[in-house]
């Protein structure tokens, strides 16, 4: 599917060499390799995608369907791209989605001190619901956010 010049496919087993550089690249703990690999490799519980310009990946993002729940476990966009609304469009991509598959809510967990990525999900009608202390690696509190899913949340 085109986007405003990026094309959306699902995430390959092939993809992780550049998905790991580009996840450590941009996170303080970056997911292993195992953990991409469970999600390439089972798909019954999750929706792995990635976002190319030009045949190159800009963008990804790892699903969690847990029941009626979206639960958006990993969005990233590579850093030379940030800032140019490819995060948007990951979203929106990630967010249809979550409708197509009939879920209720879609979530997630993000860094109070992270506020391009809070920025991007409140333009998307999320909100912040809880706050999980200590979540992170270093100690770092996480915010909960989520919004409905649906036709009638649109
Ligand atoms: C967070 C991330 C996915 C956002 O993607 P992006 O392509 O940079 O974001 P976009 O350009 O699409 O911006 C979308 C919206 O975010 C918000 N935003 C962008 N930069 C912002 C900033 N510096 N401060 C606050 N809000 C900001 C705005 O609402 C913006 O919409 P607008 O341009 O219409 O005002 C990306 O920056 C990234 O990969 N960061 C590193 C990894 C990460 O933190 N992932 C999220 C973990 S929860």
């Amino acid at each position: 599917m085109a986007e405003g010049g990026i094309v959306f496919r699902t995430m390959e087993e092939s993809d992780l060499p550049a998905v790991l550089s580009l996840e450590k690249d941009l996170f303080p703990d970056p997911w292993p390799r195992w953990i991409f690999l469970e999600e390439v490799r089972d798909r019954s519980r999750s929706f792995a995608t990635i976002g190319e310009e030009s045949g190159k990946i800009v963008c990804y993002g790892i699903v969690w369907i847990v029941g009626a729940e979206f639960h958006i476990a990993n969005m990233a966009v590579r850093r030379d791209r940030q800032g140019a609304g490819v995060g948007k469009r990951l979203l929106d991509h990630v967010l249809d989605e979550g409708t197509r598959r009939r879920c209720g809510v879609a979530t997630l967990e993000v860094r109070p001190s992270n506020a391009r990525a809070i920025g991007l999900y409140r333009s998307r009608a999320f909100r912040e619901v809880a706050i999980r202390r200590g979540y992170y690696r270093n100690g770092e509190d996480a915010l909960v956010m989520l919004r409905e899913l649906g036709p009638a949340s649109e």
